[in-house]
């Protein structure tokens, strides 16, 4: 089995140190998706903006680095659960993501609602991987993700 890939974007940090985890456990290259107009350091400020993205189903730009998806099967993709869904930068990226034959398995990382719609959504705005897998994260003491994800790897 190749190394998976993973890709986290994160608001304050838990997501990263998700990200962090599955790559200490597992392997595999790490990249953030990042706002190219960062977030406010406000988090009222995030709040609304991030209420506006969900509302309008924006896609706002996103940086990240070049990546070589003929190199991996698995797609770890790490995020916070925003208003029961994706953060929209998750969305500009996967809209944009090479899916064809990927395994992704999604890490969401939320403080009581789960995967909420997340796994639809991924579903929407891109339905071209082979499978989108959903791991809930809400205690950041717990690391027990780590073997979900080991078995659910291609
Ligand atoms: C804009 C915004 C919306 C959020 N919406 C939800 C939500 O609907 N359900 C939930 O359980 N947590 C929600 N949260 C909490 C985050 O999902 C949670 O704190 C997560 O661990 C943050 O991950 P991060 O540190 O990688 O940004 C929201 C946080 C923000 C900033």
């Amino acid at each position: 089995m190749a190394a998976p890939f993973i890709c986290y974007f994160t608001y304050t940090g838990n997501s990263k140190k998700i990200a962090e985890t599955v790559q200490a456990y597992i392997g595999g290259n790490t990249v953030e998706i990042r706002a190219t107009t960062p977030y406010s350091s406000n988090y009222q400020t995030t709040v609304k903006q991030a209420q506006q993205e969900h509302n309008d189903l924006s896609y706002p730009a996103i940086t990240i680095p070049a990546i070589n998806w003929a190199s991996f099967n698995n797609l770890i993709l790490v995020f916070p659960n925003w208003y029961d869904s994706i953060p929209r930068p998750v969305a500009t990226f996967f809209k944009q993501a090479d899916l064809k034959g990927k395994n992704v398995i999604c890490l969401v990382s939320n403080s009581s609602s789960g995967t909420g719609d997340c796994i639809t959504d991924l579903h929407d705005v891109n339905d071209e991987s082979e499978t989108i897998d959903g791991i809930s994260v809400s205690d950041p003491s717990w690391t027990g993700y780590v073997d979900v994800v080991k078995s659910d790897l291609n």
